[in-house]
């Protein structure tokens, strides 16, 4: 447990050792699940929970400060269960309390709890919450960072509790941010944990930012990573939001072509449709053989790619380990309708042009025709073919 103020304690569980999170993401600096006790003169508030796997350390820091059964709220900023998956059991010992989230995290909680009786209030932006000399304001703020999310103001100590937004995957054992110790740490782990999660969410970056800018604060209680003082990390971190979030004007449209090639004949097919995006003359083409990059960068310029095409080999009637997981990492929200095609040499069967493209269309992208399969070695009409292609991709824009 850790004080942050008279009446706001962190209670929450830290995980340095923490090395992958949500199976896809590297947090090479751990992570902490924040969650926060805020007691008032008359009513005690819990905001955020906490993962299940840390119950037991996590009930101890609450202990520290109050017995569960104190508890007469639960403020659920954000119901992914990194933040209430410990809530069950939690609810067991405090009984009978009222939980505050919005309109979607009352779904999501029931579903997490897998429990029909518990007392929700859903909330709407600006609507209040008295403890007794602590007032609790919520502030609609969706998909910061899935639907459901909003923020909590508490004006008479000028914090904002954000969950997820401006958080990070790092650990220290000090939550505030002017005990850091390493802070060219934390701030490369803030960069990974914005492009994750918060990447695909531009505007509603920008449209969160608004929301604080308009309330008095000067510290940012975030449920992952430390929590954000004025004249230390504060400004840092809303700065890179502003930043980062705002769209990028470029010169020339961007098309990159990514492929993996086993023979070289792949390869072939992805320098005639770079050929061909390029004689428009109003796109840049870049050639990403997709075992030369790191797939973190790869997925950070499909994603901000005008339109793309994507090439494989066959391997076991399939495209190859790569290629799915340069798809993974499509922003779904973000990239719909973005157009595409695919491409690929193959010697029995052929299968990875249309495997890709049923995963494109799936993700309700606009892919280009059947895309272009090649037995062997690509001919000169087949390599014609592929600049037809890649030209069909720069006028489809
Ligand atoms: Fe930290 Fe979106 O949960």
């Amino acid at each position: 447990m850790q004080v942050i103020r008279p009446g706001i304690y962190a209670v929450g569980a830290l995980n340095p050792g923490m090395r992958v999170f949500d199976i896809v993401m590297a947090t090479e600096y751990g992570t902490s699940y924040n969650s926060y006790l805020v007691r008032g003169a008359q009513k005690t508030a819990l905001v955020d929970v906490c993962h299940n796997s840390f119950f037991e350390m996590y009930l101890q820091n609450i202990r520290e400060v109050c017995p569960p059964e104190a508890i007469d709220y639960i403020i659920l900023n954000h119901n992914e269960p990194d933040h209430t998956g410990a809530l069950a059991k939690l609810l067991e010992l405090v009984g009978r309390v009222t939980i505050f989230t919005s309109q979607a995290g009352a779904l999501y909680v029931r579903g997490i709890t897998n429990r029909d009786d518990l007392d929700i209030r859903t909330v709407k932006d600006g609507d209040t919450l008295d403890l007794g000399g602590k007032t609790l304001r919520f502030v609609s703020a969706p998909f910061l960072h899935w639907p459901d999310s909003i923020f909590t103001w508490l004006p008479e100590d000028r914090v904002v509790f954000t969950c997820d937004f401006l958080g990070a995957h790092y650990c220290e054992p000090y939550l505030l941010d002017v005990n850091m110790a390493y802070p060219e740490k934390y701030q490369k782990a803030f960069l990974g944990y914005y492009t994750a999660i918060f990447a695909p969410f531009r505007p509603h970056v920008q449209a969160g930012l608004k929301k604080l800018e308009a309330l008095d604060f000067d510290m940012v209680l975030p449920s992952h990573g430390p929590v954000l003082t004025k004249g230390c990390m504060l400004e840092y971190a809303m700065d890179r939001y502003r930043e980062w979030s705002t769209p990028k004007v470029r010169e020339k449209r961007l098309i990159p072509v990514f492929y993996t090639s086993a023979y070289g004949y792949t390869r072939m097919l992805a320098q005639s449709v770079a050929a061909g995006i390029l004689s428009r003359g109003d796109a840049d083409a870049p050639l990403l053989d997709l075992i030369d990059h790191d797939m973190g960068s790869l997925h950070g310029i499909l994603n901000q790619a005008d339109a793309f095409a994507v090439g494989s080999p066959t391997i076991n009637r399939d495209a190859v380990p790569p290629t799915w997981h340069l798809l993974a990492g499509v922003d779904a929200i973000g990239s719909a309708k973005v157009p595409c095609a695919a491409f690929g040499s193959y010697g029995w069967s052929g299968e990875a042009v249309p495997n890709i493209n049923a995963r494109l269309s799936s993700l309700r992208m606009k892919v280009l025709g059947e895309g272009l399969r090649v037995n062997f070695m690509p001919t000169r009409e087949d390599l014609d073919k592929a600049e037809a292609l890649g030209q069909s991709l720069a006028d489809s824009l």
